[in-house]
């Protein structure tokens, strides 16, 4: 029996949402991960340290009895976004990392940043005091083709914000590009970036080819082949800049499938015989575990999991088509290839 061992992992960019919908995939997410990083756009989005500390206790409701996972709490910065309350949560504990959105960008992103300078106040007292920054990296301007605006965003917005404000340390967020592997590679140790598991499996084609496929797409959209494999390579390298987020982000089928879309990839539940299927594939089983479990408690400066998982391989695994929740059912990511590791705890 071929078997390998790793430390737990970790989920470095995750949407749980709230109600029915929470109590429905927070399980999904509880069952491989120890710890993850929570996306704050929820509607109304969590913006105070009082707001992140509700929420937290929320998830904690959601979650059986049993498990032990601890949900790493954002704020979503806005143009009001105080920079004490943001000091003052951080202080306390009660959150790890602040989260900018371009407005418009994304799902729930309205109160996201319009003028940059507006949050300058917010990004030094982060640098002052090592709190993070996770960024969706996209502009939001009609000019600028969808598949164009992670590569835009890095010249215009990100490069400037790094080199005006020294010391912030930032993460690109589920990074879709060659451009955004090469730059997130360039940043030394302030800069880590994210990769999705969907984005290391599906290019545009899987979107757009043979009819539109509303389960593919994501924001950021899935690119050309080549940036795919930019991001497996990235993936798969062992260097310590890259971890996974796998922004699993839950939608009920009624609101991708129709006129206009949700955007969001779910993949919770079967993300770690995916991503061993894809180092495998890659020759690399032996850099799953710096992707998954040690690179990002590095960045983040925690302590890596002690808690061992172990995956074995044998015939294809199924995992369910969806998950049922009170608000409806959600499609699980189909890989569209086999899967022949199964998480044996
Ligand atoms: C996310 C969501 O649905 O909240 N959607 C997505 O396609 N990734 C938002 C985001 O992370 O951009
Ligand atoms: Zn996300």
């Amino acid at each position: 029996m071929e078997q390998i061992t790793l430390r737990r992992p970790d989920d470095w960019h995750l949407h749980l949402r709230d109600g029915a919908m929470l109590r429905a995939v927070a399980p999904e997410s509880a069952r491989h991960f120890t710890r993850a990083i929570i996306m704050p756009n929820l509607v109304p989005p969590v913006v105070t340290g009082a707001d992140a500390a509700a929420y937290r206790d929320r998830i904690m409701a959601a979650l059986p009895q049993d498990t032990a996972f601890t949900p790493l709490m954002t704020l979503y910065l806005t143009e009001d976004t105080d920079p004490d309350d943001v000091a003052q949560a951080h202080g306390d504990g009660i959150i790890t990392s602040v989260k900018l959105y371009p407005a418009g960008a994304t799902t729930n992103s309205a109160s996201g940043v319009r003028d940059f300078d507006k949050v300058r106040p917010v990004l030094e007292r982060m640098a002052e005091i090592g709190c993070p920054l996770c960024v969706h990296g996209e502009v939001t301007d009609n000019e600028i083709d969808i598949f164009d605006r992670e590569a835009v965003f890095i010249d215009r917005v990100l490069d400037p914000i790094r080199r005006t404000t020294p010391g912030l340390r930032v993460v690109m967020e589920h990074i879709t590009t060659r451009q955004g592997v090469e730059y997130a590679r360039s940043g030394g140790p302030d800069l880590g970036a994210t990769i999705t598991t969907h984005h290391l499996v599906i290019n545009r084609n899987h979107i757009l080819a043979g009819g539109i496929k509303p389960h593919y797409y994501c924001l950021p959209v899935a690119k050309r082949e080549e940036h795919r494999l930019a991001l497996r390579a990235a993936a798969t390298s062992g260097d310590p800049t890259y971890f996974l987020g796998t922004d699993s982000a839950p939608h009920t089928d009624p609101l991708k499938e129709q006129a206009c879309g949700c955007a969001g990839c779910f993949t919770a539940t079967n993300t770690m015989s995916v991503l061993a299927e894809v180092f495998e594939q890659e020759g690399a089983l032996d850099k799953l575990e710096a992707f998954t479990s040690l690179n990002g408690p590095a960045f983040y400066g925690l302590p890596v999991n002690e808690v061992q998982m172990r995956l074995v391989k044998g015939d294809p695994v199924s995992y369910p088509e969806k998950i049922a929740t009170d608000d409806g059912p959600v499609t699980v990511f189909d890989p569209q290839m086999p899967l022949h590791w199964r998480v044996a705890e």
